[in-house]
């Protein structure tokens, strides 16, 4: 959800992925796969809207009978986490729960646990211990876009910090690039091993996650692929630099790694990438002192200022390509503890580059996870 870089969540879950290889490479080869493949299924998505686009989720079901919840799909993440009917005021605007004692298929795991996110959505800051679940561990059949898998590790949310609270949704599905859970599952059932996001604008809606294919009816002209800068699990690619309004500074103008995180809102930079390129948009945006990380400018001077963000990354055909955001996204509205200052989009953390939904939403997006490589179309509306 909301973003999604945890650093506790990530070492636990390189540990779980080298077990993985390990079990896989000491297996005989059986029989031929027989595989059935599984057709693309489309899955509709919500975009949760608090003067910007927040997350984009959509409807899975959990357990035996289904129970039905909603997820934010979330490519900074890895693993499923829903909140439970354990989880009382603390996730009192998570109206869909689920009740692991109604579900004849859930296994308890018996460990408790916290997963901590490392950013935020919208004019929320970019600090640490904001987003924290404590979760309770499990397997249950969960479905999504009408296939089912069963024995899905899954996290139960039994509490978390204030800041999720706000979400209008029951928890997060992430989609890494190391294929797990829900989706692993599904590849292994036979959809094949990618999928298409087309997130939009709440005044375009119509959003929507394409598991197992892309959907050919959301883009103009061609997709450009871009090869994934490592297999870390991350969805990351190199960019050679970052241009605003047309201009670029020698920190701009270098090699940098992007994480592509739907789960995030906005845009995360190093300070030294971050300063820059504000000071190329105004020198009167400024970080925003309540909220590290963040940067504000009054409200009355931000709705004149061009800002066009270029990235440009490097096809897999060698030639360069942008990603642009467009000026309208500069604006993500008023902080919470001063309304007539407002945020922009770029938040600032140390020794990380986040790719959020700012720039997701004005492109289709394929993330090919059986080719480790990022697809970018026009979005065709
Ligand atoms: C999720 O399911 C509910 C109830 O079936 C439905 O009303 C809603 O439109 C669905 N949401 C999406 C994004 O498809
Ligand atoms: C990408 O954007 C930069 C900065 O605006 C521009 O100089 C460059 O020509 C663009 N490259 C492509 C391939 O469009
Ligand atoms: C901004 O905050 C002030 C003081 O808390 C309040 O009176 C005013 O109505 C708020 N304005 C908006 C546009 O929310």
């Amino acid at each position: 959800m909301r973003a999604a870089i945890s650093l506790g969540l990530l070492a636990s879950l390189t540990a779980a992925g080298a077990a993985d290889v390990i079990k896989l490479s000491a297996r005989k080869p059986t029989a031929p796969l027989k595989r059935r493949s599984l057709q693309p299924t489309n899955v509709p998505l919500d975009d949760f809207f608090l003067n910007t686009d927040l997350q984009w989720y959509g409807n899975i079901t959990v357990g035996t009978p289904p129970q039905e919840l909603t997820v934010v799909f979330d490519t900074g993440s890895f693993t499923l986490e829903v909140a439970s009917v354990q989880c009382g005021s603390a996730c009192s605007n998570q109206k869909l729960k689920y009740d692991p004692s109604k579900s004849s298929t859930y296994v308890d795991g018996g460990q408790q646990t916290t997963l901590a996110f490392g950013t935020g959505v919208g004019v929320d800051p970019v600090v640490n211990n904001d987003y924290v679940l404590t979760v309770e561990t499990g397997t249950d059949t969960v479905s999504v876009g009408g296939y089912t898998v069963e024995n899905v590790d899954l996290y139960t949310i039994v509490d978390q910090t204030p800041k999720f609270n706000l979400d209008p949704f029951s928890g997060i599905q992430g989609l890494s690039p190391e294929a797990q859970g829900l989706f692993q599952g599904l590849v292994n059932q036979g959809l094949p091993s990618l999928f298409g996001m087309y997130l939009t604008a709440q005044s375009v809606g119509g959003a929507e996650l394409t598991l197992g294919g892309i959907d050919t009816s959301k883009y103009s002209g061609s997709l450009t692929y871009t090869d994934l800068a490592s297999s870390g699990g991350n969805w990351e690619a190199s960019a050679s630099s970052i241009a605003v309004n047309g201009q670029t500074s020698s920190n701009l103008n270098s090699n940098q790694v992007f994480i592509f995180d739907s789960g995030t809102s906005n845009i995360v930079l190093d300070p030294s990438l971050a300063d820059d390129a504000n000071a190329l948009i105004s020198p009167d945006i400024q970080p925003f002192s309540a909220e590290p990380g963040a940067y504000g400018i009054p409200c009355s001077k931000i709705s004149s200022l061009p800002a066009v963000i270029d990235f440009t990354f490097t096809s897999q055909s060698g030639n360069a390509f942008n990603l642009t955001i467009p000026s309208s996204e500069l604006n993500v509205g008023p902080f919470d503890s001063d309304n007539s200052t407002c945020q922009t989009l770029i938040n600032s953390l140390s020794g990380t580059n986040i790719i959020g939904g700012s720039l997701l939403k004005h492109y289709y997006s394929v993330w090919d996870v059986g080719q480790q490589r990022l697809g970018f179309a026009a979005n065709g509306h």
